[in-house]
């Protein structure tokens, strides 16, 4: 693995590449950038520094050779299909996922599901360390590829090496639960600068990091053990909170097509006099039966009904071939089911359900005619659609109801915030925020609009990028 010149000096390495297929004119398949924040923040930092994207194309056993897109490089890793069961489906989202989030379900603990996890995050640090060159800024992102930085660090030295973590990280009493806690701990250990979403996650790594590895911390500063006569390593472990691109958002949801198309969807919904809105991937962790039974009991007491409110749920499809998900996906549609059957009449259904995913200009519409926004999971490491209804929301209209479990809660403070498993306190919330009065909208409204302006995706890559920097020209 060493190092040539023409390699290159930013590498981000993660689970999937930012691209998605599609069937270009002539029928042939062709790749486009995918939507979402991360590619939005990662993309121009990349094409600035002719830098490499290593990852996965989200389809099994496709050997794919290294292709460009939008002024990327991009150097895709095989996954077969045994791979995409038990790294993938197996310890990525059936292990570490719920493990993370707080056991909102059972954690699956399987020795053949870790030892793949293994092998395919020593795939993607060799992938990784073929393409940087020497002393290149390699960026790891989340909990599917956690033991890359220690793999990386052995093979190349010379690299400085990020790690940021999307999703939370458990309290010590969860984490010691699994039973590769150590071998995880030290792949972390193997970067420079580990980032995570809020203080608390950065300091349950912390503490696990002390107490599993005889490390020493001194705030976000971490000493690991010495080994074989030498002195331990210098890193740090700090938040930085994830953000999106705010400004591409909000031009988005100023463009006459999506306002239109956003009074077209109130006329379609019959205008209601009040629009709720709940936007998920259909994941347990989102509190989507939570919501469902708080709403429904607002309509069996009487408070809420259609025709004159109407909640629509979208909630996107996500990792179909997981049981837990399979389970969901029942247990959403009956108790749908059930409140449609209770509280619809022809033609004004009580909530519209769209088991689908729709393009970023129907959301910015659906957002944009949302008056109140129900963000309520059950744990959550960020929530990126508490942000993006803000985005849109330049009318300083409308309101969100937030968990108090993700970590917009730690920056968007003036929203209706909420413990989800409380339904009586989830369903005085949705009534303070249906009835609230325009000037009480735009009290709450502006300072968390200030917020997502300043806080974007690209000051939260700048941010970390020049932490790492810090890090290692100390
Ligand atoms: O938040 C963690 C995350 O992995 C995101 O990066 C991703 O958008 C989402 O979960 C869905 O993940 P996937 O479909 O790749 O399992």
């Amino acid at each position: 693995m060493a190092p040539t010149a023409e390699r290159a000096t930013f590498v981000v390495v993660a689970n999937r590449l930012p691209v998605d297929r599609y069937a270009g004119a002539d029928g042939r398949e062709e790749w486009r950038t995918s939507p979402g924040g991360l590619v939005a923040a990662l993309e121009p930092v990349l094409v600035a520094n002719s830098g490499t994207w290593v990852g996965w194309s989200g389809a099994p056993d496709e050997k794919c050779e290294p292709f460009d897109a939008d002024g990327m490089h991009l150097v895709p890793v095989t996954l077969s299909t045994d791979d995409v069961s038990d790294y993938y489906e197996g310890f990525s989202n059936a292990t570490l996922w719920p493990l993370y989030h707080d056991v909102t379900a059972p954690p699956a603990f399987e020795r053949r599901w870790w030892e793949a996890y293994h092998e395919v995050n020593r795939r993607f640090a060799a992938a990784a360390g073929e393409e940087a060159a020497e002393d290149a800024v390699v960026w790891v992102q989340d909990y599917q590829l956690q033991l890359v930085p220690a793999l990386l660090r052995a093979e190349r030295p010379d690299l400085r090496i990020g790690f940021f973590n999307h999703i939370p990280f458990p309290g010590y009493e969860l984490y010691s639960r699994l039973p590769w806690r150590t071998q995880v701990v030290e792949g972390l250990l193997g970067a420079d600068l580990i980032g995570f979403q809020r203080r608390d996650d950065a300091s349950n790594f912390l503490r696990a990091a002390r107490m599993l590895t005889g490390a020493t911390t001194r705030g976000s500063v971490i000493e690991t053990a010495p080994e074989n006569g030498r002195s331990g390593r210098r890193l740090r472990a700090a938040p930085f909170p994830i953000s999106i691109d705010t400004a591409g958002l909000e031009q988005l949801s100023r463009q006459p097509e999506v306002v239109a198309r956003a009074a077209e969807l109130r006329s379609e919904l019959g205008n209601p006099g009040t629009i709720l809105l709940g936007v998920d991937r259909l994941d347990y962790t989102k509190g989507i039966l939570h919501r469902l039974r708080a709403y429904g009991e607002l309509l069996d007491d009487g408070e809420l009904g259609p025709p004159g409110t109407v909640l629509v749920q979208v909630a996107s499809p996500s990792r179909e071939r997981v049981e837990e998900y399979q389970n969901l996906r029942d247990e959403v549609e009956l108790i749908v089911g059930r409140i449609n059957g209770d509280h619809s009449s022809v033609g004004n259904p009580a909530i519209h359900y769209l088991h689908q995913s729709f393009p970023k200009e129907e959301m910015a519409a659906l957002y944009l005619l949302a008056d109140v926004m129900l963000v309520t999971p059950l744990r959550d490491g960020m929530n990126l659609v508490a942000k993006e209804y803000v985005a849109c929301h330049h009318d300083l209209r409308g309101a969100l109801v937030l968990s108090e479990f993700t970590g917009a809660a730690d920056e968007l403070r003036q929203a209706y915030l909420v413990n989800p498993y409380d339904i009586d306190g989830t369903k005085e919330a949705i009534l303070a925020a249906v009835g609230a009065s325009p000037s009480e909208q735009s009290r709450r409204m502006r300072p968390m609009r200030r917020r997502v302006i300043e806080s974007d995706v690209h000051h939260w890559a700048n941010a970390f990028l020049g932490a790492l920097d810090m890090v290692t020209s100390n």
